[in-house]
């Protein structure tokens, strides 16, 4: 089925002026390098709802690469090329990433394992898609521009809200797609169709999501952790039996998650929307879905699952303090020194997670007084200074400084005379006196 949009329209939905600007370059370029261009996937359909739409997938009839070349040459943007994927990524002035790639047919030889690539016409390139409503291209260039392609009644589905997938191999071939179909029915508020959920069903039952490279089911993960309904996506990735084929019972929680939903966060935007506290909210999700881990668990995800250094060093920081923090924290006397002494080695996100997670006032009132105020006092006082009192530099230089530090914690005092002030006050103390000889 093809038919045209209204190019004018769909202009002013692109906003950008780079992006229409970008799409005039393209069309003269196919002209004199004799390709044709689309636009194809997420952005039509999000054209097609009228959403924003992050990504820009532009799909070249001839060679994607040398195409992203020529045209990053003539406009001076930079073009990443990825040969084994025949695609490339041009970065736009403003930073937004737009991918060209070759038009293809994909040919699966094994199931989950990454497919080979054969350069070929659209038609082919629309049928190797996940689902209908990804299935639909735009033409950029020519006296065909604005013509919409819509092999798989994708326009249909995006009315009726389904998402159909387009064969029934599908899953097997790319088991991916099963967290896809979830990531959009539950984004989109669509429901997967009743065949396509049968298919995801028989796809599970023959392992294929556990027979997907470690990297290719992290990333698939990471990106159910990057929808902004994360909670509901794991649910229903629960109730299909996916969570099952990778987490053992117990070592996950998706209520922990439910505590990121946007009703319940609320009360903590004051921490969120701190400009002294940085969150990735992706790596703060992993942690509260894996808050009830334990370690021996946690070694048999990451032989299933591959995270960064990071992400896994924090997961390990969670499981570490979960304990000694809800004892410790429970108790109502603490100082803020001690508070600090206790979160200070923790990353923000962790800090976050073990907050959100034990659901206790005493330790959110602990939490919010480090993360607002303690982790941001400094000292004034510095070596120079102590090196000025006579105190000969050594090992107490740290002790002091500790100490001054916790004074200050504890609002005792104030001003860099106050911190001088104590120090002296310290030296009359024949525990320094002996230190600092
Ligand atoms: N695609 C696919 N199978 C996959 C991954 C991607 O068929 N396993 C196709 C789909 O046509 C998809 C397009 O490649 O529309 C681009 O993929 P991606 O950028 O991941 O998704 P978008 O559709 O752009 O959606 P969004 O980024 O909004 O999630």
């Amino acid at each position: 089925c093809q038919r045209r949009i209204d190019w004018n329209l769909f202009l002013s939905y692109i906003k950008k002026d780079e992006y229409v600007q970008l799409l005039s370059e393209i069309d003269a370029l196919c002209q004199s390098a004799g390709c044709n261009a689309y636009i194809v996937g997420g952005a039509v359909r999000d054209y097609f709802l009228r959403m924003d739409s992050c990504d820009m997938d532009i799909v070249i009839e001839g060679n994607g690469m040398i195409f992203a070349k020529s045209l990053g040459e003539k406009l001076n943007y930079i073009v990443k090329t990825y040969e084994p994927f025949l695609t490339a990524t041009m970065q736009l002035p403003s930073g937004q990433k737009i991918d060209f790639i070759t038009s293809r047919k994909e040919v699966y030889l094994k199931p989950a394992a990454l497919p080979i690539i054969i350069p070929a016409g659209l038609i082919e390139d629309l049928k190797r898609r996940d689902f209908s409503i990804n299935s639909l291209a735009i033409q950029l260039n020519g006296r065909d521009k604005g013509r919409f392609y819509d092999l798989f009644g994708g326009l249909q589905d995006l009315k009726d809200k389904k998402i159909r997938i387009l064969h029934d191999d599908s899953f097997l071939d790319d088991p991916t797609r099963i967290f896809r179909a979830v990531r959009y029915a539950v984004r989109l508020d669509f429901k997967i169709e009743k065949h396509t959920k049968s298919l995801i069903a028989k796809a599970l039952a023959e392992k294929a999501v556990a027979s997907l490279s470690s990297e290719r089911l992290s990333n698939s993960f990471l990106s159910v952790l990057s929808e902004e309904k994360t909670a509901i996506c794991m649910e229903e990735l629960n109730r299909l039996g996916v969570l099952a084929e990778i987490f053992l019972q117990g070592s996950f929680s998706i209520n922990e998650l439910r505590k990121m939903d946007d009703d319940k966060i609320i009360r903590y935007n004051v921490l969120f929307e701190s400009p002294g506290i940085s969150c990735d909210p992706v790596l703060l999700k992993l942690l509260l879905f894996f808050f009830p881990c334990s370690l021996s668990d946690w070694q048999s995800i990451k032989r299933v699952l591959s995270f960064d250094k990071k992400y896994s060093h924090c997961v390990l920081q969670m499981i570490e303090y979960r304990e000694k923090f809800m004892d410790t924290l429970q108790q109502s006397h603490l100082s803020p020194a001690e508070v600090y002494q206790l979160l200070r080695p923790l990353y923000t996100e962790v800090i976050l997670c073990l907050l959100l997670a034990c659901d206790h006032l005493q330790i959110e009132r602990y939490c919010m007084m480090f993360l607002l105020d303690s982790q941001h006092i400094k000292l004034h006082v510095t070596g120079k200074d102590l090196l000025n009192l006579g105190i000969k530099p050594g090992e107490i230089y740290g002790i002091i400084l500790k100490q001054v530090l916790a004074a200050k914690l504890d609002h005792k005092i104030v001003t860099y005379e106050d911190e001088i002030a104590y120090v002296r006050s310290l030296l009359e103390n024949k525990f320094y006196q002996d230190l600092s000889e």
